[in-house]
């Protein structure tokens, strides 16, 4: 593994209002970087998935170094979530060209999910699939290239709020069972407030209600969405 492909992210980093930290990789990562008990995870997948499921690992290793956790493996769940180490969240996105982790302790953030998506990977005929019909609505009243950012941040959004909660629901969302609003204002800047509501009940019990609030950032060809929960009371 190339040290240099891994950097702090301020653009993760920017998309939380608790104090967690984010790493990113932009080009690939040798499969070298993997634990023993991380790789026999992908032994037998194809070369793309081996490359990004390794780079989230070094992400994820630099970032709990941060937290002076090291040599920990970081496996994988029965729904294919990855096990951070007792007292930690976390999550992992990977897109083409960028992979990025965040993680913080759970006396920081019960939860944590964040996603990337290129800009324009929502064509139009997806966006009955991921969109509620109001969501549908408003995206068709956008000007082409907005429209294009927004479904791209309906998407992405669902995604980062969906592992977010994941951990500590176990709930399967469909991209129906969500809403999400956005913050209007100028299209290239950020990060700017993005909320989910649900629209069936999400048992994120002891945490507060929705809608829950996260960030997003559009950045280059990227939007980058994050969810963070507060600490759990004890
Ligand atoms: C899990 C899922 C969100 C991953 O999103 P994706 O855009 O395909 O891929 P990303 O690269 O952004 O994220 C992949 C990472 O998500 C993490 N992940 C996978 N399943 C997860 C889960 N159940 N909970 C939390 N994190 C999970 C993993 O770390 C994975 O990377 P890894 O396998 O290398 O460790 C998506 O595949 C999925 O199953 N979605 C369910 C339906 C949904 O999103 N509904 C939205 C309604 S709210």
């Amino acid at each position: 593994m190339r040290r240099e492909n891994l950097r702090a992210s301020r653009l993760l980093g920017g998309l939380f209002a608790n104090r967690v930290i984010a790493f990113e990789a932009r080009e690939p990562i040798g499969p070298e970087s993997l634990l023993e008990e991380e790789a026999r995870y992908v032994r037998r997948a194809v070369h793309k998935r081996v490359g990004e499921f390794a780079a989230g690992r070094a992400c994820a290793r630099r970032a709990l170094a941060e937290l002076a956790i090291t040599s920990f493996p970081l496996r994988v769940g029965a729904d294919r979530e990855p096990l951070w180490p007792e007292g930690v969240a976390g999550s992992i996105t990977h897109t083409a060209g960028f992979c990025g982790v965040v993680v913080a302790r759970t006396t920081e953030a019960a939860s944590l999910g964040i996603d990337a998506e290129q800009r324009g990977a929502v064509h139009r005929r997806l966006w009955r699939h991921i969109a509620t019909p109001e969501e549908l609505r408003w995206l068709e009243a956008l000007a082409p290239s907005r429209a294009a950012d927004m479904a791209a941040l309906v998407f992405s959004a669902k995604e980062a709020f969906f592992k977010c909660q994941f951990p500590l629901t176990r709930e399967w969302l469909s991209f129906a069972d969500v809403s999400v609003s956005v913050e209007p204002g100028a299209v290239r800047t950020g990060p700017r407030a993005v909320s989910v509501t649900p629209r069936r009940r999400v048992a994120l019990r002891g945490l507060p209600p929705p809608p829950w609030a996260g960030r997003y950032a559009l950045r280059g060809s990227l939007v980058v969405t994050g969810f963070g929960l507060p600490p759990r009371e004890r």
